[in-house]
């Protein structure tokens, strides 16, 4: 068996309540989730459930309460250094322009000025956005601004790429150009990506595997599917494909409780 890129195994979370008199609330509970080099893997679950949560234990930001993480064989300690992470938010820095974003990361290692400048230029040629490199990000629609985003993480060229639902704020047509796009660059360099989003047909059409999350609390993994379409896939193309529409029914009877479930939960919160 190959070493996985990225092995969260049996994770627990737990957080301090809001109320101090109440026990402590236990978000994750004994996940177990393996990404394989080179694979695409995709989380979906109820929003709340813990798919943020648990892409922040690989990212090296949050310390599982038990369970251990490794990347590549290593146990992890700290920041993930071989992973890049997209946050679902624009994470851009509004005060430099498009070009000295994507240059950031190259410029914190030590990467002469010429370089970073010429390595960061390519980059926004491969994301579409050749022309744009001295526009600031409040001159860029949101798609724009993805894709410097993606050009952000990319230029590093990490072993693991880790996604927060990165498209979920565009337009459809918008988000189905981005997924075609990371789809491209992933099938040159072939990392490791685990992708967190609440949108099932998203999950399939990206996907070599899609693992179902339950509604919190003490959320764990509830199901998993090998998603066997071809590839190449054009992400708008695919969802007709019978065996997508099969998978869709599969995959939707295990996450419908779910997702069912969660929103109740929300409702009780308020
Ligand atoms: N630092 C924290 N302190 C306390 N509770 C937290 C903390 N981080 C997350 N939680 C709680 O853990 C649960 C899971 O949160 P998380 O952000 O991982 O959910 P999610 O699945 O990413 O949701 P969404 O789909 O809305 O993005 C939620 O109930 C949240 O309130
Ligand atoms: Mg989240």
């Amino acid at each position: 068996m190959t070493v996985p890129a990225l092995a969260l195994d049996n994770i627990t979370c737990t957080f301090a309540s809001r109320d101090e008199r109440e026990a402590r609330y236990t978000a994750i509970k004994d996940a177990t989730l393996r990404v394989a080099p080179g694979e695409f893997v995709s989380v979906v679950g109820p929003t709340g459930c813990g798919k943020s949560t648990l892409l922040n234990v690989g990212a090296g930001l949050l310390a599982p309460s038990t369970g251990s993480v490794s990347v590549f064989g290593e146990p992890l300690t700290g920041i993930n250094r071989r992973a890049g992470y997209m946050f679902q938010a624009d994470a851009l820095m509004p005060w430099r322009s498009a070009l000295d974003n994507v240059m950031a990361g190259l410029s914190f290692r030590k990467v002469s000025r010429a370089e970073a400048r010429e390595r960061a230029d390519t980059w926004l040629k491969r994301v579409g956005l050749g022309g744009f490199g001295d526009r600031y990000p409040h001159q860029l629609s949101g798609g724009m601004r993805k894709r410097v985003a993606m050009a952000q993480t990319l230029i590093l060229d990490p072993d693991i790429v880790l996604m927060d639902e990165p498209f979920s704020a565009l337009d459809i047509q918008t988000r189905q150009l981005m997924e075609n796009e990371l789809l491209d660059l992933w099938a040159a360099k072939r990392k490791a990506v685990l992708f967190i989003t609440h949108d099932l047909d998203e999950a399939i059409a990206m996907s070599d595997r899609v693992v179902v999350l339950s509604a919190g609390p003490a959320t764990r993994p509830i199901g998993e599917f090998t998603i066997d379409l071809p590839r190449p896939r054009d992400v708008a193309e695919i969802r007709s494909d019978p065996r997508f529409v099969e998978l869709h029914a599969q995959i939707w009877s295990v996450l419908r409780d779910e997702v069912l479930k969660g929103y109740q939960q929300q409702l009780k919160a308020v």
